[in-house]
C-alpha cells in the first residue's frame, strides 16, 4: 500500500474529488495547509491577487491506496489539479505499512 500525499490550489478541490471519485477512490483526508515551492520571492496569483510567495494557502490531500490504484490516482489528480501555471503543487509517494478499519477491523487492502 501506498500514501498519497498532494498538495493542490485550493480551488481545485472539487476537480480533483470528482476526478478521484470516478476511479473509485473511497476516502480523501484533506487539511489546509500553508508552502511554497522554488519561486519563493516571486509573486504568485491567488484569487486573483498577487502575492509575494512567502506561504501561500493550499490544500492537502492525503489518499492511502492498494499499489494497482497508484498510478491510475496520480494521472487522476494531475489532469484534474493542473492549471499550467506555477503553484500547481507536487505529488509525493509514501510507503504505508498498514490501514486499518476501525469499526470491523478489516486490515490491509481491505481496509482501504
Ligand atoms: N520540496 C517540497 N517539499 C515539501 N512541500 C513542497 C515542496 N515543493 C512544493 N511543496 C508544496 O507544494 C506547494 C506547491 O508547490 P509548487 O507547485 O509551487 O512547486 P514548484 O516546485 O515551485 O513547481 P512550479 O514551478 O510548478 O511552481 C508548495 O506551496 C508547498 O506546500
Ligand atoms: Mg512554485
Amino acid at each position: 500500500m501506498k500514501l498519497v500525499t498532494a498538495i493542490i490550489k485550493p480551488f481545485k478541490m472539487d476537480d480533483v474529488r470528482a476526478a478521484l471519485s470516478d476511479i473509485g477512490v473511497q476516502g480523501i483526508t484533506v487539511t489546509e495547509v500553508k508552502g511554497f515551492g522554488r519561486q519563493r520571492g516571486h509573486t504568485e496569483l491567488y484569487r486573483g491577487a498577487e502575492y509575494v510567495v512567502d506561504f501561500l494557502p493550499k490544500l492537502k490531500l492525503e489518499i492511502a491506496v492498494a499499489e494497482s490504484q497508484l498510478d491510475a490516482i496520480i494521472e487522476a489528480i494531475i489532469q484534474s489539479a493542473n492549471t499550467g501555471k506555477i503553484g500547481d503543487g507536487k505529488i509525493f509517494v509514501t510507503d504505508m505499512e498498514q490501514v486499518i478499519r476501525i469499526r470491523t477491523g478489516e486490515s490491509g487492502e481491505e481496509a482501504v
